[in-house]
């Protein structure tokens, strides 16, 4: 087995690979996904030392927790951590109905995840979304009692800002913080991070590749399927989509310099912002998943993540990062 350096996550959380995975393009989000190569992907990242592993139990009404049920069986509990996101509401014609952050859900929706997932505990529960019409410490609460009765270790939060963060911190420890965070998304920067490290509380970074954006993949400009995520995201419309591959063009400029790869660069770039930020990264295959963590073996000097800064400055992307409506649901962007 080949070893990834870890850290632990936040002051109270456990010990994490450096890297984790996130299953949410396993169910569909970015185009098809096949299920063999889905959990061929979560087996080679426990191989290569990844312990992490993120889901949420709306990524297609329950189909990652059972993948990832599926792709476990057979592997030991106290090999793989499970970070699982809840709240979101659905319909059965994929629609999307706000958020649910109430105690009663919380314990329905972890009884349907602890069964889905097939344990009986998960390593870090949290809410997707802040429920606007449930004060987050009656959320936070609720799965502090379900940490105190076994069936969760440790509680972590999505996308929310300083103040919810600050008051779901006085209710029980939060260990991490899972929220956008890349070379072209720097908004935590300013506030959210440093409140973060004041309160011992990790982030876990998605979106570290933006998408896809920041990668090889997107530079032949093959059209979206209708269901891509990214087929309705601003930053990959048309001429927002023209200007952001600019960015991309200079990048691989300075990958190819160092024998990378766009990708393992912004991801070596998000490493090197602390010990404390782990970049869950989400791919379908294992050569994707080998490639990205191939980034843990890319050392760069102050000046080249300087240059690397310059090449893709995060105030010249085009587009939000969601589309309005969603945008609107952030709590972190208030
Ligand atoms: N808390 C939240 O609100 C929230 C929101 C979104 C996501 N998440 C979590 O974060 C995880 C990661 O987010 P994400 O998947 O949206 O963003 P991401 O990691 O920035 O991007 C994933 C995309 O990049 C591609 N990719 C991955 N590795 C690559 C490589 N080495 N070279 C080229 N392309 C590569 C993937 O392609 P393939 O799919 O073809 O492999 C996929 O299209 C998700 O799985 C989910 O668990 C959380």
């Amino acid at each position: 087995m080949t070893t990834i350096d870890t850290t632990k996550l936040g002051t109270t959380g456990p010990v994490v690979s450096r890297i984790g995975l996130g299953g949410m393009s396993m169910s569909g989000v970015y185009g098809k996904a096949d299920e063999k190569e889905s959990i061929a992907t979560i087996h080679a990242a426990l191989d290569a030392g990844v312990n992490l592993i993120d889901t949420g139990d709306f990524y297609a009404m329950g189909h990652n927790e059972m993948l990832i049920q599926r792709a476990l069986a057979d592997r030991k509990r106290e090999d793989y951590l499970l970070s699982v996101k809840f709240g979101a509401l659905r319909g059965p014609n994929d629609s999307w109905g706000g958020f649910d952050g109430r105690p009663a859900a919380v314990r329905n929706f972890l009884a349907y995840s602890l069964q889905r997932l097939g344990v009986d505990y998960i390593d870090i529960y949290r809410p997707a979304r802040l429920d606007p019409n449930v004060p987050i410490e009656d959320t936070v609460g609720a799965i502090a009692e379900m940490v105190q009765a076994g069936f969760v270790r440790h509680i972590g939060l999505s996308e929310i800002g300083v103040d919810t963060l600050r008051r779901a911190a006085a209710v029980h420890p939060i260990v991490d913080l899972q929220i956008e965070y890349s070379l072209i998304t720097r908004t935590i920067e300013e506030r959210i991070l440093p409140t973060a490290r004041e309160l011992g509380t990790a982030i876990t970074a998605y979106g570290v590749l933006s998408r896809g954006l920041l990668s090889d993949s997107l530079r032949d400009r093959r059209p979206f399927a209708p269901d891509d995520f990214r087929a309705h995201s601003p930053r990959f419309q048309g001429e927002n989509l023209t200007a952001n591959l600019r960015l991309v063009d200079a990048l691989a400029a300075i990958a190819e310099g160092h024998g990378a790869t766009v990708a393992q660069l912004a991801i070596a770039w998000a490493l090197s912002r602390g010990a404390d930020i782990v970049p869950v990264i989400g791919a379908r295959t294992a050569e994707r998943l080998a490639e990205s963590l191939g980034a843990l073996e890319l050392t760069l000097s102050e000046d080249e993540l300087a240059a690397i800064e310059a090449a893709a400055p995060a105030d010249q992307v085009a587009g939000t990062r969601y589309a309005a409506p969603q945008m609107a649901l952030l709590d972190s962007e208030r």
